[in-house]
């Protein structure tokens, strides 16, 4: 006999573990449905002690929409990790960010698959914007409401960087501009949608403006009660909603061994991101005399 699914909540801020589900099965439309609904409610999926393949986890994802392409080759996933060498993004630090803000369509769902995980190894911290959103104070929130935000990507720079603080990036570099107060795209409520790495300035506001303002949106969306942070144990599965919350990541450390495996889903492929970008981050990089490739930098910058 089956096993109904359950939901135990992960903290005040968000999150549900789900129990009695195994996310090997490809779910029925019924389950996909309630998955999805959960999602929507809740902002994160956990599944423990899950066994799952790649082919299973892109499954799975199925249940939210087409998993993205991540490579060339066509293959659906990607492993974040320290010991391959077909893994990104290494063992630094990672600033709050949102994959893809910096282009008009944001990744919609990530998920993330412990493959091999050192104990207390690369902890990845969650600050939800629809909760901050929530709680804003009416004069600011009416300040918001018709004011955008630029996102951008230096492929040259140290993603552990926080953004605003530096000087204005040039037009040059892939950027795009979002609302400050986003509209979910399926709830419809609205996400305070600015974050720490990518976030450089808000539209239409002078810089010392600009920068106090994304320093006070930036206080209050890192407000314990809209956090959360996820202990990776192997064979964790981590499914978030990527325009509602933002995430950062621990530095893993030299001894400690991290590979997880990403499918993500809706939005701009990183494939497609570089045939638009590569001739402009192509560009930056003869005027930063950096050695290293367009794609190297600009994958270990944002995921
Ligand atoms: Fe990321």
């Amino acid at each position: 006999m089956t096993r109904p699914i359950e939901m135990r909540p992960l903290s005040p801020a968000m999150g549900v573990e789900i129990l009695g589900f195994d996310s090997g099965t490809r779910p029925d439309a019924d389950t996909a449905s309630l998955l999805r609904s959960a999602l929507d409610e809740h902002q994160i999926l956990l599944l423990r002690e899950q066994s799952l393949d790649t082919d299973a986890q892109i499954a799975l994802l199925e249940a939210f929409g087409p998993p993205l392409v991540e490579s060339d080759d066509g293959r659906r996933f990607q492993y974040i990790s320290n010991t391959r060498e077909d893994g990104i993004l290494g063992e630094g630090c990672l600033e709050f960010h949102s994959d893809h803000a910096f282009m008009e369509e944001p990744i919609d769902t990530i998920s993330l698959y412990g493959l091999e995980v050192s104990a207390g190894c690369g902890r990845t911290h969650f600050a939800n914007g629809l909760r901050a959103a929530r709680a804003l104070p009416q004069p600011l929130r009416s300040r918001l409401a018709t004011l955008r935000a630029r996102h951008i990507i230096d492929p040259a720079a140290d993603a552990s960087s926080v953004v605003c603080r530096g000087p204005r990036l040039p037009d040059t570099l892939p950027h795009a501009l979002h609302p400050i107060l986003w509209n979910h795209p399926r709830t419809h409520e609205p996400i305070l949608y600015v974050n720490e790495q990518q976030t450089d300035s808000v539209e239409s506001l002078d810089g010392a403006e600009s920068r106090a303002l994304l320093e006070e949106l930036f206080a209050h969306i890192h407000s314990p009660a809209f956090a959360y942070v996820h202990e990776w144990r192997e064979r964790d599965l981590v499914i978030w909603d990527n325009l509602a919350l933002q995430h950062a990541r621990d530095a893993s450390g030299h001894d400690a061994a991290r590979t997880l495996r990403r499918v993500s889903v809706g939005g701009t492929s990183v494939i497609e991101f570089f045939r638009m970008a590569d001739g402009k981050i192509a560009h930056r990089n003869r005027d930063t005399g950096s050695a290293s490739s367009a794609r190297s930098r600009s994958m270990t910058r944002d995921a």
